[in-house]
């Protein structure tokens, strides 16, 4: 380890807040497309984009070229809501035109989980009802409001009390009449990421848009990692048919700088301007670097179709996986590019991983399924590269043992 590295690696762990007791400290250099460096020049494939983050790929050229642009024309200005920024103005004209629905209307924040707690906000307000439906294996990140919905009692009970939540199991119609006239909102991933890569039932989405229809509970769809292309449409309620209340978006929608937004109806949005005005506000939501950033990567996805690139790819990687795998996994499956490897046990699962990053491949298993890898492979990694990395894993299950 070279004097820098180590000094920077000490640093690391003396001030920088640890959220584990093994992360994987690669001392990053640079990146770029579906590639990471660390400073002692080793290449790794990202395998997680950042975790669905670089979906464009990193440092995106139109990306950087549009940060380049902005970043001398003005920075924060004014709190979210007061000035007309035109980056702002083009991606929630961008998002609405590609949303489903009337979802016209955006409100920006700065993270996924930011995002989720304006919708509940929202769903509350709307219907001034106490309770919350959320679904097994379920994750929204990290703040009160969203972890309250996340089905996981070890990272839930040392925070609670939280908000009133009842969790269901997720695809399961039979289990859909537990939503009544108490509930002001239901929050669901469209395919589950950190529950292990779960795809639903045809009858699941559906079924959950006719139970919140009935009821008055508003629809929340969390697609914060399934958005924009990642699952083979750019989100992926369209895999159903169903227009959700709220869309909540974060993760690739700033284009590799921190962004996030949840989306309704002009009707419904304005809400949050009305009785008493200003309820709901940030500082720095929708920043206009982060939205010149977006709005290059999701015209860029546009150009480049990547979402129809994710679903081809998708299919190609499912079939490469399982042939591969062999008698080491229990299933492979996906939606597009979101792809989950179920592997027969923890053991396996965390071997697995090391060799793997070990190979020079970023991943990892999903927080709430010790068992499941979850790859969220950058949409523009290339033919060639992808032979690379299949020759790479191919190794790795190789070198397995059992
Ligand atoms: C589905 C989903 N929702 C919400 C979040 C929280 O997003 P953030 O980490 O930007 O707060 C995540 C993060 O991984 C997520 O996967």
């Amino acid at each position: 380890m070279s004097a820098d590295r180590k000094s920077l690696v000490e640093l690391f762990r003396r001030h920088v807040c640890q959220t584990s007791p093994a992360p994987l400290e690669i001392v990053i250099d640079r990146a770029e497309g579906s590639k990471i460096w660390d400073v002692d020049g080793r290449e790794y494939f990202d395998l997680l984009s950042g975790i669905g983050v670089a979906g464009v790929g990193h440092c995106n050229p139109d990306v950087v070229q549009a940060i380049a642009d902005q970043a001398p024309r003005y920075l924060h200005s004014l709190v979210y809501g007061e000035a007309v920024e035109q980056p702002q103005v083009e991606l929630a004209a961008k998002v609405a035109e590609l949303a489903p629905g009337d979802l016209s209307t955006v409100f920006f924040a700065n993270s996924g989980t930011e995002a989720i707690e304006g919708a509940l906000k929202l769903a509350r307000k709307r219907t001034r009802r106490p309770r919350f439906i959320a679904f097994e294996g379920g994750y929204h990140g990290d703040t009160t409001g969203s972890l309250a919905l996340c089905d996981n009692a070890a990272f839930r009970e040392p925070f609670e009390p939280l908000l009133e939540v009842e969790f269901l199991p997720f695809g399961e119609v039979s289990a859909l009449d537990r939503i009544d006239t108490s509930v002001a909102g239901v929050v669901v991933e469209p395919v589950q990421g950190e529950g292990g890569v779960r795809v639903p039932p045809d009858d699941f989405h559906p079924a959950l848009r006719r139970a919140c229809d009935d009821t008055g509970a508003l629809l929340i769809h969390d697609e914060v990692m399934t958005g924009l292309g990642r699952t083979g449409r750019w989100f992926a309620s369209q895999h159903w048919g169903v227009v959700p209340d709220i869309l909540v978006l974060a993760k690739a929608l700033g284009g590799g700088l921190p962004l996030g937004a949840f989306v309704g109806t002009p009707e419904l949005m304005r809400e949050l301007s009305d009785d008493p005005p200003l309820c709901h506000v940030t500082t720095f939501g929708g920043h206009p670097l982060s939205c010149a950033a977006g709005l290059a990567a999701l015209r860029f996805a546009e150009r480049e179709r990547l979402p129809e690139r994710a679903e081809q790819q998708g299919k190609v990687w499912v079939e490469q996986l399982t042939a591969m795998g062999g008698e080491h996994l229990v299933e492979v499956r996906g939606c597009g590019m979101l792809i989950g490897m179920e592997f027969s046990s923890p053991e396996l699962t965390a071997d697995f991983c090391r060799r793997a990053f070990e190979a020079g491949l970023i991943l990892n298993w999903t927080l709430h399924r010790d068992t499941v890898v979850r790859l969220v492979p950058p949409l523009v990694m290339t033919d060639a590269e992808t032979d690379e990395v299949f020759g790479i894993l191919e190794g790795v299950f190789r070198g397995l043992s059992g």
